[in-house]
């Protein structure tokens, strides 16, 4: 576990240098469909119906979970002790690895017009009770996962806890429960050189942007899927492979990053259209995770990141540059098609609320795998994390929403 952590805290070579790349590619504002509840009654239990009835504004619309502002409440948070967690990631672990202001554990998402429903981590897990909810995706999708684990974990003593791993999954078991709580390791979904848990760092990064059946196989039947890709494909381009990685006759092609996400996408579609029983599998995309690189998107020094950083953006809409519209069009168009098609995929848009949050980063608060340079001890700034998520923190308000959506939306 840790060693398979160990390769992938890092963002994808030639980050910075896309990132700047994609700031071309960065005109117009993105409206990708609203996360919306699209609850319906009929919901599985009787604690279904109730978070439903929270999540439903008063006036009878659909509330967007989406829409809103941090709340600083830490009567309320954090939902766990990152101490208390007994998977915790050592990427993750802020408090662990020295962070003293610890604020950004504490603040609640409040959404205009309505109240997220409280996590409930032994309804959840009735709900799981002999299922199986499968995340797909990168290093963010796994944050998200481990944020699952210390939720539901919470509930339930060590003696009925376990993690088992083997070679790209990784399962969080509950005893008594008889539920599975998994990550899958395949960060552009589709077959890449880039597949294998723990050495996924090559120069040059191919994609067989039509395969993917060797990676679905392994959640095939999963009563829950939740899935993820963005960062792993924000290089200019991307070699794909029509052939495979092991006869000599492939052909390669250099292709634009959006080109090639869209081929992956269809191929997921596909995959999706024709593998997944619509009439009890519940579908779930999460939307871009952005990143705090660039001070100067906030006002502070040009040369500034989140380092530093103990407040989340004040600003209602602030959109960085590291959030590519193009890309979230493109995952929305995808899922629309789906959905055309009668195979609903949930969109779980923590975009926005995520871009507020400076200040919910690991920067240089977690455990560094290499030894650190001089040069770099002299300026904590470069080698500071702004791309992933400390825990508690952000990534638990994503599953809160999670959480409403899997109740209040009958597959
Ligand atoms: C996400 O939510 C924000 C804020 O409500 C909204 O502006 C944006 O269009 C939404 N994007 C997606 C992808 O739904
Ligand atoms: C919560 O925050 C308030 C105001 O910042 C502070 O006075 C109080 O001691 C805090 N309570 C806890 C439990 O940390
Ligand atoms: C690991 O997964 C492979 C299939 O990918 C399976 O054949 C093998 O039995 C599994 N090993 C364990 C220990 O579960």
């Amino acid at each position: 576990m840790e060693k398979q952590q160990q390769q992938s805290i890092f963002p994808p070579r030639g980050l910075s240098g896309s990132f700047k790349f994609l700031v071309s590619f960065l005109a117009g504002c993105v409206f990708i469909l609203v996360g919306s509840l699209s609850g319906n009654g009929g919901g599985p239990a009787e604690e279904a119906a109730a978070i439903l009835d929270e999540t439903v504004k008063p006036g009878g619309g659909r509330c967007d979970l989406t829409s809103g502002k941090w709340v600083y409440d830490n009567a309320s948070y954090p939902l766990y002790n990152e101490r208390d967690c007994t998977f915790m990631s050592d990427q993750l672990a802020c408090e662990k690895f020295g962070r003293k202001d610890l604020k950004y554990q504490n603040w609640r998402w409040q959404p205009h017009g309505c109240d997220l429903p409280r996590f409930d981590a032994r309804a959840l897990l009735e709900r799981l009770r002999r299922k199986r909810i499968v995340f797909v995706g990168d290093s963010l999708n796994r944050g998200q996962w481990v944020s699952m684990v210390c939720l539901l974990g919470s509930a339930v003593p060590n003696s009925h806890k376990s993690l088992q791993s083997n070679g790209s999954l990784t399962a969080f078991k509950v005893k008594g429960y008889d539920a599975s709580i998994e990550f899958y390791w395949a960060p552009l979904l589709v077959e890449s050189n880039s597949d294998d848990p723990v050495n996924h760092r090559l120069p040059e990064r191919i994609v067989r942007a039509e395969a993917i059946e060797k990676h679905a196989r392994h959640w095939t039947g999963a009563d829950i899927l939740v899935f993820n890709s963005y960062l792993w494909w924000r290089q200019p381009e991307l070699k794909v492979l029509w052939g495979s990685f092991d006869s000599g006759d492939g052909i390669y092609k250099e292709v634009g990053m959006l080109r090639s996400y869209e081929l992956a996408l269809r191929t997921w579609s596909e995959w999706l259209e024709f593998h997944v029983d619509r009439s009890r599998t519940q579908l779930f995309f999460v939307s871009v995770s952005p990143t705090h690189l660039w001070g100067d998107e906030w006002g502070a020094a040009g040369g500034d990141n989140c380092y530093g950083e103990t407040e989340p953006i004040a600003v209602e809409g602030h959109r960085g540059r590291g959030t590519d519209a193009g890309m979230m069009t493109a995952a929305e168009a995808a899922v629309a098609a789906l959905r055309a098609r009668g195979v609903v995929v949930q969109l779980l848009n923590i975009t926005q609320l995520s871009e507020l949050r400076k200040d919910g980063h690991p920067s240089i608060y977690r455990k560094q795998w290499e030894p650190l340079t001089e040069d770099q001890i002299a300026e904590p700034r470069s080698f500071a994390d702004c791309i992933h998520w400390c825990l508690p923190g952000v990534p638990d308000v994503w599953n809160e929403i999670l959480y409403a959506h899997i109740f209040s939306d009958t597959p």
